[in-house]
């Protein structure tokens, strides 16, 4: 692989190419893959309406560069290594030439069941490498995925289905979590009660728990795969550079999740190259990422990255904390990984068990650690650095969210310089730019604002699922000619950039994105609840917890109660996982007088500061401060 860069200054000339004739830099790392016929023009792109396309009339199917490209030379080598979530039960390894067996096979399944290039299918699995394969299956026929988290209710998956206009379902018995057993297929039969749209739905044998199986709609995977031929081939279909790959939804400011569509080629290509420069991948790695495939941090870094560079994947079913705080260190220790790419969160919640469930395991496998998806708080970046990398791993803290599709800004392990607490530098090709709120371009070093990238890289959003103008109107209209990244950031006096969180309505707990708007339609479904606001505030183990300031028509006799029942609506409408942390019954919210909540005062109060709240002097009822303030939860 060419394209690695393997010092600072092979970096610092990297992005200095990168910036003056992208279209040459991306070119030649497009070089190095594999395609049907190459594009005519690199580049393409305006952000005004926006419209942005990479290696345009590019040829390619992307599952020839993450299978068929590497048989040759490493069929043997393990692709997928999975290790399950119960620890008695054996783990699998699946080489190159075996994932493309499965692969082919899987895609047979699919054309043999009606999905034709350009239908949506929906992926509600757990993480098994099945998950992986009916992903590839889809993208060797042209077929969208659009995998769903499983956490997520009957509700959120219904109106996922919809909005993708999504015909197949794969998904499973159940899923094995912990000590819990998730019903994957009894969720999908509520979400589909109101889906006629769906026409099939494939349900692979996990859990063995009871189901039911609708006639003409449910098949089992075991069934449809044994009724294919074991050698299949499944040629892969030809897709344009700019055919969409997948769709993944995720959480905005205002409205439902919207489905951040991605496109192949420049997917592929920016996905590989960050995968293979920031862990300064080399050909023995073993990458454990413990993030869910149901993320967009999965799609890249356990599945489409991984593979194409050729490396192999280690993927766990379950918890960090199952059956004890010390699983992560026993699959490190067993499959002995090499890279260990996890979550802030679960570092913190790792640290709060001490060090006892560190004893006795093996963890010298370990080259490089990595961090994603919130700040990382300095205790826990020590904590990481001096019990997991042993003082001798660069930690590499990777900013990037889902509409990027891989890594924006990290440090390169061993290469570029870190810093606790700091995203440091851009990966090459990345143009960021700071803006205050008017807009304008923030020059200079020790300064904070609103992060913005002036300039598209390959695997930038296209679309928004079925709405291009809420593409727009979210990513490209605050700062004209800019994609925002709705994150705040600081950039240091020498150039390092820190990210501060997200400067809009969008909160991130234990890693996870979640609309307040979306939490709140939930909350607002609950019987009797006229109106609520939720904000986040700083939470030891979660990076943000959520607060609910709830109005109820009469105050509850018994508001314990109550507030149960709220989190079981929130529960059945999004999933656990925006169940607010405290709920507080307040008689109004502060309001200016033209009706807008001032969310500034909640945040604050939730905080738990009460005394400079900034000036009340415009609300409507400054009065009803004072009471939210004294009955703090
Ligand atoms: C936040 C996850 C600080 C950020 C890949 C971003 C981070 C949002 C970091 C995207 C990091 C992600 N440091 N904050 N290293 N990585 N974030 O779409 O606020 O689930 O906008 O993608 O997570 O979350 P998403």
């Amino acid at each position: 692989m060419n394209y690695q860069v393997k010092s600072y200054e092979e970096y610092k000339e990297a992005y200095a190419i990168s910036v003056a004739d992208p279209e040459q830099f991306w070119g030649k790392v497009a070089d190095e893959f594999s395609w049907h016929r190459k594009w005519d023009k690199v580049l393409e792109w305006n952000f005004t309406t926006p419209d942005v396309k990479w290696f345009v009339n590019g040829k390619l199917n992307i599952t020839e560069n993450c299978l068929d490209r590497h048989l040759q030379a490493q069929g043997n080598k393990p692709a997928i290594i999975w290790e399950p979530n119960g620890t008695e039960e054996a783990h699998r390894v699946i080489t190159y030439a075996e994932l493309h067996k499965y692969v082919c096979r899987f895609a047979a399944v699919l054309r043999k069941n009606g999905v034709q290039k350009g239908d949506r299918v929906c992926i509600y699995m757990g993480m098994i490498p099945e998950l992986a394969v009916a992903m590839l299956a889809c993208a060797r026929i042209g077929a969208i995925h659009s995998v769903i988290f499983g956490g997520f209710s009957a509700q959120s998956i219904s109106d996922r289905l919809h909005d993708a206009g999504a015909e197949f379902v794969i998904t499973c018995d159940g899923a094995f979590r912990g000590g819990k057993d998730i019903p994957l297929k009894n969720t999908i039969d509520d979400a589909l009660i109101n889906s006629p749209a769906v026409k099939k739905v494939i349900v692979f044998l996990r859990t063995h728990t009871a189901v039911s199986v609708i006639k003409g709609r449910d098949v089992w995977w075991h069934d449809e795969m044994a009724a294919v031929d074991e050698e299949t081939t499944m040629p892969a279909e030809e897709m344009d550079a700019e055919d969409p790959l997948f769709i993944l939804y995720t959480s905005g400011s205002t409205g439902k999740p919207k489905g951040v569509v991605h496109a192949t080629a420049g997917y592929m290509i920016y996905a590989t190259y960050t995968f293979v420069n920031v862990f300064q991948l080399q050909a023995s790695d073993v990458h454990f990422c413990t993030a869910d495939i149901g993320w967009i941090t999965g799609h890249t870094y356990i599945v489409y990255g991984v593979l194409c560079a050729g490396g192999t994947s280690l993927m766990y079913e379950g918890i960090p904390t199952f059956p004890d705080a010390g699983r992560l260190w026993d699959i490190v220790d067993k499959h002995k990984a090499t890279i260990l790419y996890t979550a802030p969160t679960a570092i913190r919640s790792l640290m709060a068990h001490g060090l006892a469930p560190l004893s006795g395991k093996d963890l010298s496998s370990l080259r490089v650690l990595g961090t994603v998806g919130e700040p990382i708080n300095e205790e826990a970046w020590h904590w990481y650095d001096v019990h997991i990398g042993k003082s001798r791993c660069p930690i590499v803290d990777t900013w990037w969210q889902t509409e990027t599709g891989g890594v924006l800004m990290s440090n390169i392990a061993g290469v570029t310089p870190s810093k606790p607490g700091y995203a440091t530098l851009p990966m090459p090709g990345i143009q960021p730019v700071l803006v205050d709120d008017q807009g304008n371009t923030i020059n200079g070093n020790d300064v904070s604002g609103n992060l913005c990238i002036s300039f598209p890289w390959p695997s930038i959003i296209r679309t928004t699922f079925g709405d291009h103008e809420r593409c727009r109107v979210n990513y490209f209209a605050t700062y004209p000619g800019m994609y925002f990244t709705g994150d705040g950031c600081y950039r240091d006096v020498d150039g390092m950039y820190r990210i501060t969180g997200r400067v809009d309505d969008v909160l991130n707990v234990s890693g996870h994105r979640i609309g307040t708007a979306e939490v709140e339609n939930a909350i607002n479904m609950h019987t009797g609840v006229l109106e609520s606001a939720v904000v986040g505030y700083p939470h030891d183990l979660k990076g943000q917890g959520i607060y609910a300031y709830v109005i109820m028509e009469s105050m509850p006799d018994d508001a314990t109660h109550t507030k149960a029942d709220i989190l079981q609506t929130v529960t059945r409408v999004i999933g656990a996982i925006a169940r607010p942390d405290k709920i507080q019954f307040v008689p109004g919210l502060p309001k200016t007088r033209s009706g807008k909540i001032m969310r500034r005062i909640l945040r604050k109060i939730a905080e738990g500061e009460t005394e400079n709240l900034g000036d009340t002097s415009t609300l409507l009822d400054p009065g009803v401060v004072d009471v939210i303030k004294n009955e703090r939860v």
